[in-house]
């Protein structure tokens, strides 16, 4: 199945080379960030993505409980993950594309052994993630978001899977907020990702 998608998506790149024209591709619901590209219902609800945690994972951010006074809004780890195609084109250009989409999924830590939280493994002590718990993604769309910076938010649950298999735009106020205010015009928190190394 990956494959005969990879198959059909460098069948389509290369004929859009020999074509000259811009990046078309069959398989993605949305041609502008190829693979992974953002996909809406007619509600204007982004779709789950798929296949998310095989795409380029750009860093693991976490806030856990035990350095939050035990109450943490997010104690979980952050495994982040941009769509590929999006990636390889902010590689080249330093700008995500329209289309792209960048997950963040939380995961559970394992029980701790220590007050903080922490666990001793055999590599040390430490925090070791466990359970996945939450899903929420951003995706870059200039025009369709254009009053929160080009970047629309939404979020499938804080919670066990299953997610929710859609997801409408969230309030301002509940997420693009605090990216603008603290992220800036770029709206991602790209210093604690060395990958996007900028
Ligand atoms: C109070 C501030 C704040 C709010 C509100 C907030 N975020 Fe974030 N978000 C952050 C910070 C800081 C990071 C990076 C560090 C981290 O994950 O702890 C981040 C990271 C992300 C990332 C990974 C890309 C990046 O920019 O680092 C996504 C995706 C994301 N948030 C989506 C959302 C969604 C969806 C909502 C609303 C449901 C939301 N955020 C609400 C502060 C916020």
């Amino acid at each position: 199945m990956k494959r005969r998608v990879k198959q059909s998506f460098s069948l389509a790149a290369s004929l859009v080379v020999s074509a000259g024209m811009t990046c078309v591709d069959a398989t993605a619901g949305d041609d502008r960030a190829g693979i992974g590209a953002a996909e809406f219902n007619g509600k204007g609800e982004l779709l789950q993505p798929e296949g998310f945690r095989e795409w380029i994972f750009i860093g693991a951010p976490l806030t856990p409980n035990g350095l939050n006074n035990g109450a943490a809004g997010f104690p979980e780890f952050h495994h982040v993950y941009v769509n590929p195609d999006a990636y390889a084109s902010y590689k080249r250009s330093g700008v995500f594309p329209d289309g792209t989409v960048i997950v963040k999924e939380l995961l559970l830590l394992h029980k701790g052994d220590h007050q903080d939280g922490s666990k001793v493994s055999p590599s040390g002590r430490g925090y070791f993630a466990k359970t996945f718990n939450g899903l929420d993604v951003m995706v870059k769309d200039n025009k369709r978001f254009k009053s929160t910076n080009g970047w629309g938010f939404f979020n499938f649950g804080h919670k066990a899977e299953p997610y929710a298999a859609s997801a409408p735009p969230a309030t301002a106020a509940d997420c693009a907020g605090c990216h603008q205010g603290n992220a800036g015009e770029g709206m991602v928190f790209k210093e604690f990702y060395p990958l996007l190394g900028r």
